[in-house]
Parts: C-alpha cells; structure tokens; sequence
C-alpha cells in the first residue's frame, strides 16, 4: 500500500480504534484494583500490570490485523515488522501516575506514522468513554462527531495545559520557568498528567494550547493527528516543523500559535531577569 486512498486510512482508523477500546476496558478493569507499581528508571516513571496488560492487548490486535508494521510501545520498546514505512506509536496508558493513585485521568493513545508522518490517531478516555479519532485529510471526531480546536486569538485570554518530564530534577531545563511565565500571561496553565489528553482537549477546544519538553514519542503520535484534524497547529517551540525525537511540542488552536511560541522564547530571558532582581 505506497498511496493511501480513503479507505486505507479508514482501515487503519478501524484498526486503531479496536486496539484502543480493547486496551481501554483492561484499563478500567484494573481500576481501583492496583496495589502495587514498579519504577521503570526515573523517579516517578511508573508501570503498572493494567499498562502491561493493556499493551499486550493492542499488541494483539495489531498482529491480527497488520504483522508486518512495526511498532514502537511504551512498556515493549520498538518491535516487530519488516515494514518499517509504517510505525504504530503506542501508549497503553497514559497518565500512570495518575492511574496508580486513584485520580482517574489516563488514556490509550494509538497512533500510526507512515514514513515518520503522524497520520492516525485514537485516543480512547475510558474513564469519560470519550473516544477521540482522526486521520490525515479525514477530519477528526468525538465519540463519532466532528471536532475543531477553539477560536481563542489572545494569549491573555487562554487556558493552557502543559506537563512536566520524569528527568526534571536532574535539568535545569525542566520546564518551571515557563510554567510560571505562561500562568502569568493567561488565564491559566492546567497539569493533567496525561499528554494524551492535553493534546485531545486542545482538539475538541477545552483548551486553547499545549506545550511540553521530554515527551516521548508514543505520547503525542495520535493527539498530534487530532489536533492537526481539528484545524489546530503542531509544531517546534520555535514555530518550526516538529521533530518527534526531540521531545518538544507546541499544539494550539493556531491563532495564539505565534504568541506561545514567543513567550516559550523569551521565557529564559525572563528567568536570567529574575535572577538579577
Ligand atoms: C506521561 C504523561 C505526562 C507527561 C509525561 C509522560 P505516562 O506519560 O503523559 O502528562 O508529563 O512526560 O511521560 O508515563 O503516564 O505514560
């Protein structure tokens, strides 16, 4: 398959939708069950049986559907496939943090690159059963229905979401010099723990933006399609194309684009102003 008809990408929205909702049903019968979870590396990277069990359920319907794509998951690294054009990046559940203290905000987020562009993505909140799904050219939908990104064109007047990486206390880098500075230009800056999430309600225009730094790839695959669906903008801090394997991400409604990526600039020239006060 080298050109992608309509259907072919209907296909594989189907195939990622089956994936998310059979791992989205481990997740919430594990819910409330959880008395125990390893650290993965980091302090505060966590794993837990129903991130297991959830991978090992999309694992298994990708095999039946599309053996010979690769694959790269959160919990098994990169696997599989011959035919590396086409790479599913997935996160069996997103926000484990939050999931392994009983604060239910988490997802499964499935994405599909082909040839290294973000081009399906579900993301599936079994928790508020909202199933988010788009493809490139497709549109993208909430539990079935068209979605766009909010109208917001002043910074001063949006709600944001940003996130903090598992390697902030070894890197001055670390994301709380923006955090403070965008709380202090907008109307607020929320956490919520699950990238998935943040990117899915700049989509459907809960929020009006979403930054981040240290994010891994499987995170944002399928919330960058949903956002780009949308109507909504995906790119570097600076404005520039996004490179997944750097690990930042800028995603708003388009219009305060410009504006995020100018003060997420001028932030550290904020930070060395503070110093000297
Ligand atoms: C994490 C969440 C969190 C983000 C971290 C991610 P995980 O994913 O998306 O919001 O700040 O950088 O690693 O570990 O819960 O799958």
């Amino acid at each position: 398959m080298s050109q992608h008809s309509t259907r072919d990408l209907e296909i594989f929205l189907d195939i990622a939708t089956e994936a998310a909702i059979s791992a989205g049903a481990i997740v919430k019968n594990y819910w409330g069950k959880i008395e125990h979870y390893e650290e993965k590396g980091r302090a505060g990277d966590l794993v837990t049986a129903a991130d297991k069990a959830a991978e090992a359920a999309i694992l298994k319907v990708l095999g039946r559907h599309v053996p010979d794509h690769g694959i790269l998951a959160e919990e098994s690294g990169t696997l599989g496939g011959d035919r590396r054009e086409y790479l599913w990046a997935i996160d069996p559940l997103d926000g484990t943090t939050n999931f392994a203290h009983g604060y239910p905000v988490a997802a499964v987020s499935v994405g599909l690159m082909i040839r290294g562009v973000p081009t399906v993505g579900v993301v599936y909140n079994p928790f508020r059963d909202e199933l988010f799904r788009a493809a490139k050219g497709l549109g993208a939908t909430l539990n079935r229905c068209p979605i766009a990104v909010s109208q917001t064109e002043k910074l001063a007047r949006s709600l944001l979401v940003t996130g903090f990486a598992y390697d902030r206390r070894e890197t001055t880098d670390n994301n709380y010099a923006e955090f403070c500075y965008l709380t202090h230009l907008t109307q607020g800056v929320r956490r919520s723990g699950a990238a998935a999430l943040d990117l899915t309600d700049v989509a459907c225009g809960r929020l009006d933006g979403y930054w981040e730094r240290g994010i891994h790839i499987w995170d944002i695959v399928a919330g960058i399609v949903l956002v780009e669906e949308a109507g909504g903008k995906v790119t570097a801090y600076d404005g520039s194309g996004i490179v997944l394997e750097s690990g930042r991400i800028l995603a708003t409604n388009g219009t305060i684009h410009s504006s995020l990526s100018q003060a997420l600039r001028e932030t550290p020239k904020m930070r060395a102003n503070l110093k000297k006060t």
